[in-house]
């Protein structure tokens, strides 16, 4: 339970507030780089409730930058795209992939192009991703996930949108006990052998212990099965919004970041990769389930649909327990039945461990940002070897000697 104060510092991703100036000190993935065509048609981009566009000249350089045209406001998604500058259709000003503004035709004296500053942002492009950092001074040290190093031919980056608030997505995230709950249709299916998920069917009481890392946060969730083994579950999150989820290879993995468009929107990008081979003919079985065919936003034609088309049939007759199609859904139907949650009404149980500390995790790093400390820990953070577990060990395995032998063993698999 948080109070109502704490619950607003957590939610609230308005200009002006903690949290706000918190997300602007991060890298954001924040559009596929195959939604920008060279020379092609710009794209509005809503991030931190407030409004971009992005670009590629022909030179294939991306753009990053306010939406609203710094001479009268108009929006520059309806500007010419051409010899590598955002051109205004409204007085012609142009503006290059930095954001500077270099012509502006309706002033004799060219040199105010120059006092026109702050228009564009530093971006990267990296594992099939537009990257931008909105923040003030030089951007962090990147967070090159192992992805980030592979083509698209080896990862695909999935964008979707739903609309709640971000941080319920992102304590989905870390919410073991509902794995074998929600998604049971999925973990009670013995012919979907998908990561070990069967594995929590029935077993929905894991114990939790989470360690503290420069990064965020490293969950474990343990289960015992029978003959003295261990179901562990690691899920290692990366804080604000990042979460590696249930996979235990080192050059394979699946991550879902998630982004707050608004206060009560949120972009959630699941990225699958595979060093060893071609990703689209490997993904795994949920990946794609009831999802469009569009890597931008794969939830579109669900929204709106009511309940994401909850089947009360299906649930009457057994067929189903959530009535909701596809694991994902499940998950946005839930995130999105309350747009932004009431967090002082809640009983949090030992079920939520992980929830309790991540909030906590969470209001650490938003005093830090504001105290002017160090509220990411980049350097300290080597993202590369950072994996999700999902393991059957001996009981009398100590996880955390376990888990820090996978971690110096995907090291020296990466080199
Ligand atoms: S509003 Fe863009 S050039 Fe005037
Ligand atoms: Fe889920």
């Amino acid at each position: 339970m948080l109070t109502a104060e704490q619950n607003r510092l957590v939610t609230d991703v308005s200009p002006g507030t903690p949290l706000h100036r918190y997300w602007k000190k991060h890298w954001l993935p924040a559009l596929r780089g195959e939604a920008l065509e060279a020379g092609g048609t710009p794209q509005k981009v809503e991030l931190l409730c407030e409004r971009y566009v992005a670009f590629r000249g022909d030179d294939g350089k991306v753009g990053f930058l306010f939406e609203a045209c710094p001479h009268r406001g108009v929006s520059l998604a309806l500007g010419r795209n051409e010899n590598n500058r955002l051109t205004c259709i409204f007085h012609g000003w142009s503006f290059d992939a930095e954001g500077n503004c270099t012509r502006m035709p309706t002033e004799q004296d060219q040199s105010f192009c120059s006092k026109v500053k702050g228009q564009g942002f530093p971006v990267k492009e990296a594992g099939g991703i537009v990257w931008v950092y909105l923040g003030e001074g030089e951007p962090p040290k990147f967070s090159d996930y192992a992805f980030t190093y592979l083509t698209r031919e080896y990862t695909r980056p999935r964008a979707s949108y739903n609309e709640a608030n971000w941080l319920q997505n992102v304590e989905t995230l870390l919410d073991s006990a509902h794995i074998g709950l929600l998604h049971n249709d999925t973990t009670a299916d013995k012919s979907l052998p998908q990561a070990g998920l069967q594995l929590v069917t029935g077993n929905d009481t894991p114990k939790y212990v989470l360690e503290s890392r420069p990064y965020g946060l490293s969950s474990f969730s343990i289960r015992t099965m029978p003959e003295a083994k261990h179901y562990l579950r690691v899920t290692e999150f990366v804080a604000p919004g990042t979460a590696f989820i249930g996979t235990t290879e080192a050059e394979a993995g699946f991550m879902i970041m998630v982004i707050p468009v608004n206060n009560t929107r949120s972009l959630q990008w699941y990225v699958y990769w595979d060093k060893r081979q071609p990703i689209d003919s490997n993904l795994p079985d949920f990946a794609l389930l009831c999802t469009d065919e569009s890597d931008d936003n794969f939830a579109a034609s669900r929204q709106g649909t009511p309940n994401y088309g909850q089947d009360r049939d299906a649930m009457r007759r057994g067929e189903s327990w959530s009535g909701v199609p596809g694991v994902i859904f499940e998950d946005y139907a839930v995130a999105e039945s309350i747009p932004i949650v009431d967090r002082t009404r809640e009983f949090l149980g030992s079920g939520d461990l992980a929830i309790v500390r991540l909030r906590r995790e969470l209001m650490e790093r938003i005093r830090k940002s504001e105290a002017g400390e160090d509220c990411l820990q980049a350097e300290e953070t080597d993202y590369r070897s950072l994996r999700a577990l999902a393991e059957v060990i001996p009981a009398d395995k100590d996880i955390k000697i376990f888990a820090e032998e996978k971690r110096k063993q995907r090291q020296v698999e990466l080199i």
